[in-house]
């Protein structure tokens, strides 16, 4: 405890994250994938509550649930139906600006152009095969958590996904997979009182992949931050 670590190597690490939509068909050991949450539970969280839950899925149970996500993200009958509510219904500015912006960006790298609703569709369908990533993590909280341990939950996510670059890993974050919880509770065996907040591919990227070079923006330090000293 106290000891002293070299900042510029976690900085580098924190900086080597970007999210990765390709991956490479290696697998990850299951020891490997202990370790990486182990280390992420020791992410602070008020009261020590600790109000994660992880499903870590791989293999034939990978397949079933992608084949069954898939098959209700393209059933245009299906209801969507998020627990909860990450975006607001109109968004401001900044927001708004940034929010296309990456998403053009990332339609660029694939030549997706607008009003190319199937493409669109077909590339957003990726989310549901883990972008071909051998393991597929669903993350969910229990609904009577209050949006403390919300905020919680955000750094134990993140340090997987910090702890995962250390070991050569890469990820990528997925809300896409909430609004189709209900799919997913019957494949994993989650009880209705868990809310199932996101998933997150975990593995090797694959760099040959054009969506892999995709570097979002980040908006000047003085544009978020203010000093005040006097
Ligand atoms: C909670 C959360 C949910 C996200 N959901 C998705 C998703 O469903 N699909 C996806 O491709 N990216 C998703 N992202 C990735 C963001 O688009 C990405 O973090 C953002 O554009 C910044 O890029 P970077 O992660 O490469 O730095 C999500 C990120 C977060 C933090």
């Amino acid at each position: 405890m106290g000891n002293q670590i070299k900042p510029s190597q976690t900085d580098q690490v924190i900086t080597s994250r970007h999210s990765m939509r390709g991956f490479l068909p290696k697998t990850v050991e299951r020891d490997l994938i202990e370790q990486i949450l182990r280390t992420a539970a020791r992410a602070p969280s008020g009261t020590n509550m600790q109000p994660w839950r992880t499903y870590v899925v791989s293999g034939n149970a990978l397949t079933r649930l992608s084949t069954a996500v898939l098959e209700a993200h393209n059933d245009p009958e299906f209801k969507r139906d998020p627990r909860y509510k990450y975006y607001p219904d109109q968004f401001p500015e900044p927001y708004l600006s940034r929010r296309r912006k990456v998403g053009w960006d990332l339609y660029g790298l694939l030549d997706i152009k607008r009003g190319e609703k199937e493409k669109m569709h077909r590339q957003h369908g990726r989310n549901y095969q883990f972008f071909d990533a051998p393991v597929g993590l669903i993350f969910t909280i229990n609904e009577t958590l209050e949006i403390g341990s919300w905020l919680d939950y955000g750094m134990f996510l993140q340090n997987i996904m910090i702890s995962a670059r250390g070991h050569g890993l890469d990820t990528c974050v997925q809300a896409a997979f909430a609004p189709f919880h209900q799919v997913i509770r019957s494949q994993l065996n989650i009880l209705d009182s868990e809310v199932v907040i996101c998933g997150m591919s975990l593995g090797y990227a694959d760099m040959s992949r054009k969506e892999n070079s995709l570097v979002s923006e980040r908006c000047p330090l003085h544009e978020f931050a203010s000093f005040i000293s006097e």
